[in-house]
């Protein structure tokens, strides 16, 4: 079967490879789930691993499947599967376990140990191909319901992990009523986040480049967010003009930005990073005042990477949540589809060219 793939650390070698169908009984126990591949997302992630920045080849294979955020049906299940069956839609999540003892309890997006497998990414195949089996322990069911919001359910869950993480942590101050958040970026992780926060009651200001209206802006306001440009408003401008934010996430992609927020975090505040910044770029930062400040400040930083099962499911609810709360805008981020495995290159091109992109995915079969 088809699949498109990189040679890891050979810039721009994405190609199409001809790989096996897995088969159910390939994971043991009964446990196997057979998946066929409907849609998949790619993201700044896939561009990095295309551009030699990111990513690595399963040991003793010279490439690496690409596609991390899946969407499909069930075609067959293992006997000892109770957690879906064959029609079922659902997702996977994208890494799998280490051997440290937080691998070992399910949160394997915590894991202490340097080396991390993430199908897709780092050193196991994806998605991108025509059918996939996995361990049913990793595999997220969709509710039918959700099915046109297909393949934002992984990103979806690594914005729901972020400020979960936030929440968890900052149950150092007993009592945490955030009001102002801050989301840096509007691109896929920036909306879904700002879905999130205001889904929790925040008075949320996204903040991107690009002056409104355009469709990010149409997308925040749907979702009763403040669209910020930086053009008119810069980011220290704003914090002096509603205050500074009690939650600061960072989406972005860009480590000069996440440093600038410091400037702009509240006391007692926490600002979470989640770009994956996979280049070498330096930037100076004025040390003295950040450090004085978040010290008298009591101030948070936190790093939040990948998501787990858990966080799957939550975002998963935050969806149906938000498709409740403001009907028809989730969707509005679907923006640009590529037809079929075999127009990679075309997705690449999208993926690198299309600046007005909020997300490009293939649609690899039909329902
Ligand atoms: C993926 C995450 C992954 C991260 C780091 C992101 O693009 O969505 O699942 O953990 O890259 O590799
Ligand atoms: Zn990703």
């Amino acid at each position: 079967m088809k699949a498109v793939a990189v040679y890891p650390g050979q810039k721009n070698s994405v190609h199409l490879e001809d790989i096996p169908k897995p088969s159910v009984h390939d994971v043991p126990r009964g446990r196997g789930v057979l998946v066929r591949v409907l849609k998949v997302g790619v993201d700044a992630t896939d561009k990095e691993i295309n551009d030699a920045l990111y990513g690595n080849a399963p040991p003793g294979c010279k490439y690496l499947v690409l596609g991390h955020e899946s969407f499909g049906i069930v075609e067959e299940v293992g006997e000892n599967v109770h957690r879906v069956k064959p029609g079922d839609f659902v997702t996977a999540t994208v890494r799998r376990p280490g051997g440290s003892i937080y691998d070992r309890i399910g949160t394997y997006d915590m894991t202490s140990e340097e080396v991390y497998y993430e199908r897709g990414i780092n050193l196991l195949h994806g998605f991108l191909t025509e059918y996939y089996v996995e361990d049913e322990e990793y595999v997220v069911k969709v509710p039918p319901g959700l099915k046109h919001l297909h393949v934002l359910m992984e990103p979806m869950s690594c914005a729901a992990k972020a400020v979960q993480q936030a929440f968890e942590v900052q149950r150092r101050m007993r009592v945490w009523r955030p009001e102002i958040a801050f989301v840096l970026g509007a691109g896929q992780i920036g909306l879904l986040t700002t879905l999130i926060l205001k889904l929790r009651g925040l008075r949320v200001y996204t903040i991107a480049r690009s002056k409104p209206p355009l469709l990010k802006s149409e997308i925040v306001e749907g979702m009763e967010g403040n669209y910020i440009s930086t053009a008119e408003t810069p980011l220290e401008e704003l914090a002096r003009k509603v205050g500074k934010a009690d939650l600061i996430v960072d989406a972005t992609g860009s480590s000069q930005i996440a440093f600038d927020a410091m400037r702009t975090l509240g006391h007692n505040g926490v600002l979470v990073w989640t770009s994956i910044t996979g280049g070498d770029r330096q930037v100076d930062v004025p040390s003295d005042r950040i450090n004085l400040d978040w010290v008298l400040g009591n101030k948070l930083l936190l790093g939040s990477v990948n998501a787990n099962r858990e966080h799957f499911e939550s975002g998963i609810k935050d969806l149906a949540l938000g498709e409740v709360m403001y009907p028809g805008v989730i969707e509005k981020i679907l923006t640009t589809p590529v037809q079929g495995l075999d127009n990679y290159q075309e997705m690449m091109k999208l993926l690198v060219e299309d600046n007005a992109a909020l997300k490009v995915y293939v649609n690899v079969s039909d329902e």
